[in-house]
């Protein structure tokens, strides 16, 4: 199956319901996000900052529809993030945004009402005492993703963004955006993207993804180095000691179940790592996304629906 047609798969439906009917993609689902409530989001937080890892949490949510339903997963987040402070782990994890998932795709108004959901969420995250990064979508997206956080920075400039290495565009925002005070997560980028807008071979990606933290760990911005590669985070590690970067003056960041072990292991090694852990009902799309990275998971997830 195409890394595409698997990214189309993403919007059935009834795939769903068989990965929610089948144990093994059932617990495949358990391996990647945390649950569907709030309080499985804080009960993991709280597991991985016992271990000594900083914590994002993606509220996941991402066909919003109307306005009312941007305005939920606003609340979503103001409520989360209040719990987080009352659970005392605030000064570990943040929250990570969709900016789909608010609003920016809707018809006319979306990007106005994505901004007024984004600004309450980075209100309620400065009232907690942690910060908002917002993950970056499809390449139609990033000038109208990179103009909302333009606007947050104004009263939030802790707010954080996320480059994706895959597209050709990056270098030059990475250059953009490193910048005292900025908060930029690099990673490869998920999503289905055209020649003409993204490098296509691995290797391409990969050099880009180089040619980008060089730029991020050269400047005087927090670069967050989101990548499972084991060459790349060697390769990330000793451009940090190049650029005189001390340990905590950057980070590593994975993926929830991707690489636990290797999590760990730099935290031991000193390093500040935080895990990206996605809760939420809507967690369908972002586990296809998962599979389509890891073909030993989706030939699993195959077997196990077409045995049903
Ligand atoms: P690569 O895919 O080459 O994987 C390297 C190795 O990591 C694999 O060989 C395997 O061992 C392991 N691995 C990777 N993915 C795995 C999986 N799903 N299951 C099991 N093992 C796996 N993308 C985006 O477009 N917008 C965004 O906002 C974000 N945000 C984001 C936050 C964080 C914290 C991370 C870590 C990643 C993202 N991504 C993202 C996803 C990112 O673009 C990319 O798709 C994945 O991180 C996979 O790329 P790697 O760099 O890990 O390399």
């Amino acid at each position: 199956m195409s890394r595409s047609l698997l990214l189309g798969a993403a919007r059935s439906v009834r795939l769903r319901s068989a990965v929610e009917r089948v144990p093994v993609t059932r617990r495949l689902v358990n391996r990647y996000v945390a649950g569907t409530g709030e309080e499985d989001a804080i009960r993991v937080a709280d597991e991985l900052v016992t271990e000594g890892l900083a914590v994002t949490i993606d509220h996941l949510g991402e066909d919003t529809l109307d306005a009312a339903q941007a305005r939920r997963v606003g609340d979503a987040y103001v409520s989360l993030l209040g719990a987080l402070h009352q659970a005392g782990l605030a000064a570990d994890t943040e929250v990570s945004v969709k900016l789909s998932a608010v609003g920016q795709a809707l018809p006319n108004d979306g990007e106005k009402i994505a901004l007024e959901q984004a600004r309450r969420i980075c209100h309620a995250a400065r009232n907690a005492a942690t910060t908002v990064t917002l993950d970056m979508e499809d390449h139609t997206t990033t000038d109208s993703t990179l103009g909302i956080l333009r606007e947050l920075r104004l009263d939030f400039p802790e707010t954080g963004a996320v480059l994706q290495a895959y597209l050709r565009r990056t270098e030059g925002d990475c250059r953009d955006l490193a910048t005292e005070g900025s908060r930029v997560r690099l990673c490869k980028g998920a999503y289905d993207e055209p020649p003409d807008v993204a490098f296509s071979s691995r290797a391409e990606v990969d050099r880009s993804y180089v040619r980008c933290a060089k730029i991020l760990l050269a400047g005087p911005g927090y670069p967050m180095l989101a990548t499972h590669d084991p060459r790349l985070v060697e390769i990330t590690g000793s451009l940090a000691a190049r650029y005189r970067r001390e340990q905590g003056s950057y980070e590593y960041q994975m993926l929830y179940g991707v690489r636990p072990d290797e999590q760990l292991r730099l935290v031991r090694a000193g390093e500040r790592v935080r895990v990206y852990v996605p809760y939420g009902e809507d967690w369908y799309g972002y586990l296809v996304r998962r599979l389509a990275e890891r073909p030993a998971n989706l030939s699993l997830f195959l077997r196990s629906v077409a045995s049903k």
